[in-house]
């Protein structure tokens, strides 16, 4: 993973924590799950307008480690949303040329949204326009110990060395091995925190914090996202023209 200066251009990688969806519906006297499912609309919204403005990467933060502490029935609830948002959703797509990858723990997931999740992988795996990565019961933590425990063991196997893991390394072992860090990251709901998303990743990310509820996202609130992104002196500990 490297980190991307992107001055001019699109970012390469958005992502998003998708909050305030309860809000939403309860300022408008209804159940959570309204919110959830107009969180929907505004995710199939995001996509296509990240899309059309050649960003690389948008990585929405969908279910997170900590939100099975949730009622048994709004958990469930967000599963299906998931799983029915996947198969209506990925023909259109893969018509689109946007590739669908998930990162999360998948151990002890029901084979059958694992199976799910595999699927629209392969299906969509050499697609090169956008990349569509959902977080899925992810937590940067368990990200990384998950990571550690995989060079832990190719330690102790005497396949490398400890002073054979540079950070480039560990990067390489998470889930989001491969893909450019986030340049941005945008939280919706009006809280400034990162909730253990992307913990490793965003060591340099510039962060953009809405008030809006995640339903009322859309192209618009993207777009003035990426103007707020494109204004910000990014220097990565060092001097840039205006700091010099
Ligand atoms: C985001 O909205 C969706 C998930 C966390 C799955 P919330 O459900 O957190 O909505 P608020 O923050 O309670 O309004
Ligand atoms: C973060 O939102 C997780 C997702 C958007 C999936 P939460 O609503 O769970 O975060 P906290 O609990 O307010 O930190
Ligand atoms: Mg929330």
């Amino acid at each position: 993973m490297t980190a991307s200066a992107s001055s001019g251009g699109p970012p390469r990688h958005v992502a998003i924590i998708m909050d305030g969806n309860g809000r939403w519906a309860a300022m408008r006297g209804q159940p959570r799950s309204a919110g959830h499912r107009q969180g929907v609309e505004a995710l199939r919204r995001t996509v296509r307008a990240a899309s059309d403005m050649g960003i690389g990467v948008l990585t929405l933060y969908s279910f997170s480690t900590e939100n099975w502490s949730r009622p048994a029935g709004e958990v469930r609830f967000l599963l299906e949303l998931l799983r029915r948002f996947i198969r209506t959703d990925v023909a259109e797509l893969h018509q689109s040329n946007v590739r669908i990858m998930v990162i999360g723990d998948r151990d002890g997931l029901e084979p059958a949204l694992r199976k799910l999740f595999e699927e629209a992988e392969a299906l969509t795996r050499e697609n090169t326009a956008l990349k569509l990565v959902i977080a899925f019961n992810y937590g940067g933590r368990q990200e990384i110990t998950r990571a550690v425990q995989a060079l832990a063991k190719k330690v102790a196997e005497g396949k490398i060395a400890p002073a054979d893991i540079p950070p480039a390394v560990i990067g390489n072992h998470l889930d989001t091995g491969g893909l450019p860090e986030p340049d941005l990251l945008i939280r919706t709901g009006g809280e400034q925190r990162l909730s253990n998303y992307l913990l490793w990743q965003c060591a340099y990310t510039e962060f953009v914090f809405l008030p809006d509820y995640w339903p009322d996202f859309d192209a618009d609130r993207l777009r003035h996202a990426v103007e707020a992104f494109r204004r910000r002196d990014r220097r990565f500990g060092g001097l840039t023209a205006q700091t010099a």
